[in-house]
């Protein structure tokens, strides 16, 4: 399989995108599953300038949807998922690294961070090989993983 391409989320990616996350499997290990907010984050990405949504392509299709949240301090949260017929391709570990390096050179945030389900090896696995650090774990039991600058080249 070619290497995953990133794109501006589009309103016609919408039915897509939902239909990918219906998967009980994904759902489970986002932080929001209802189909309300996921309506409204998909409205509040066409509308406002809030986070940078962008979907992953793989062979032309949209498989997942990966985003860094409005940079706070420059810093953004990280969150991502790929559909289960595309999962196991290292989609989401090359989809990772060019968000970091988008987050890091363009955005020029000093780190990006990440909360994971602790069940969702997979999740683990993907921060874990694209050099994020796991700190400490979160009052609501999920796992807390962080990428500062400096482990990362500036382009
Ligand atoms: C987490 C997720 C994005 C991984 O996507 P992916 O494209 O399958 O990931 P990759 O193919 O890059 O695999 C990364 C590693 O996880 C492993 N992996 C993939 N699926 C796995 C599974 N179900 N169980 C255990 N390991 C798994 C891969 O083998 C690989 O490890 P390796 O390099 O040692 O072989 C995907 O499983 C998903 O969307 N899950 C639900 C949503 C979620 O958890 N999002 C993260 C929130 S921050």
């Amino acid at each position: 399989m070619k290497k995953p391409i990133l794109r501006d989320v589009r309103i016609t990616d919408f039915i897509r995108l939902m239909l990918l996350r219906q998967d009980k499997e994904v759902s489970e290990n986002l932080k929001h599953s209802s189909f309300v907010y996921f309506l409204l984050e998909i409205w509040k990405i066409i509308t406002f300038n809030g986070p940078i949504r962008k979907v992953i392509l793989a062979n032309n299709q949209i498989v997942g949807i990966i985003n860094l949240t409005k940079p706070k301090n420059l810093s953004s949260e990280i969150g991502y998922f790929v559909g289960k017929d595309y999962q196991g391709k290292g989609i989401a570990t090359e989809s990772v690294k060019q968000m970091v390096q988008f987050g890091f050179s363009k955005l020029k945030l000093n780190k990006i961070y990440a909360y994971c389900n602790p069940k969702s090896i997979a999740s683990q696995k993907v921060l874990l090989k694209n050099g994020f650090i796991k700190k400490k774990n979160t009052k609501d039991k999920r796992f807390y993983f962080e990428k500062p600058i400096r482990t990362t080249k500036r382009f």
